[in-house]
């Protein structure tokens, strides 16, 4: 008899966690579809469709969620840091809003799932790694060894290209 409860309990815990499974890979997929289309993706709402984000609100909850920490390194605030493990705390919020949202003209949901901000959820976190990888090899690599240049340290970021665009033009308007 108590074999049998245990084994009805098992059975349902086993459909319950089937069923979440099933939805939560339905929710990302659906997710990466629309991270894929960014361009298209109506910039005032969220990946979940109807909820508006309110990026100034999700800045203000992460600043508060790291008072008494903000010169603090990354890595030891945050939980997924793979790149600005030593950046302050304070300062890798001011990269996301200006250095990333503003420059490629979204915000915070084209590369993540608000308030999941330490998931991979959405490719274009990865992209901007590897952007920034390649930011860095140009800054290090390739402008050092052009000669006779105006500044004696040229450099590019993320804006030079992106110019508040997604996808950076290839011709001038007009
Ligand atoms: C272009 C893509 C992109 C945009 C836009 C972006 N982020 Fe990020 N975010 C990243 C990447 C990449 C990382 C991981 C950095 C690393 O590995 O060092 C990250 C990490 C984070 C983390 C650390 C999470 C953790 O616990 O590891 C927070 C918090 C965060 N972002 C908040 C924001 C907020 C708030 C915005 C909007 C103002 C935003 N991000 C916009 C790409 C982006
Ligand atoms: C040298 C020019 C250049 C620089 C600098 C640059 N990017 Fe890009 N970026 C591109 C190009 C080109 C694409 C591909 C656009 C396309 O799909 O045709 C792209 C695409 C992206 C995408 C994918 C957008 C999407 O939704 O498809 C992200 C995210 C991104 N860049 C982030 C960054 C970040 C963050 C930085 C700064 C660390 C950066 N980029 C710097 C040229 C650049």
């Amino acid at each position: 008899m108590k074999k049998q409860i245990t084994r009805g309990a098992g059975a349902v815990l086993f459909a319950a966690t089937l069923i979440f499974v099933v939805m939560l890979v339905y929710t990302q997929t659906n997710d990466n579809v629309k991270a894929q289309n960014g361009q298209t993706q109506d910039k005032t709402t969220t990946s979940q469709g109807d909820k508006p984000f309110d990026q100034a609100q999700a800045l203000a909850e992460l600043r508060k969620a790291i008072v008494g920490k903000e010169d603090k390194p990354a890595a030891e605030v945050f939980k997924n840091i793979q790149m600005f493990k030593t950046m302050p705390a304070a300062r890798l919020l001011r990269v996301m809003e200006l250095g990333y949202a503003k420059s490629l003209g979204v915000d915070c949901t084209h590369c993540h799932v608000p308030g999941q901000w330490e998931k991979e959820d959405k490719p274009t976190k990865q992209i901007a790694r590897d952007m920034a990888a390649m930011v860095t090899n140009i800054n290090k690599d390739l402008l050092p060894k052009i000669k006779n240049l105006k500044s004696a340290e040229p450099v590019i970021n993320c804006t030079t290209c992106h110019r508040g665009q997604i996808k950076p033009a290839l011709n001038l308007p007009g």
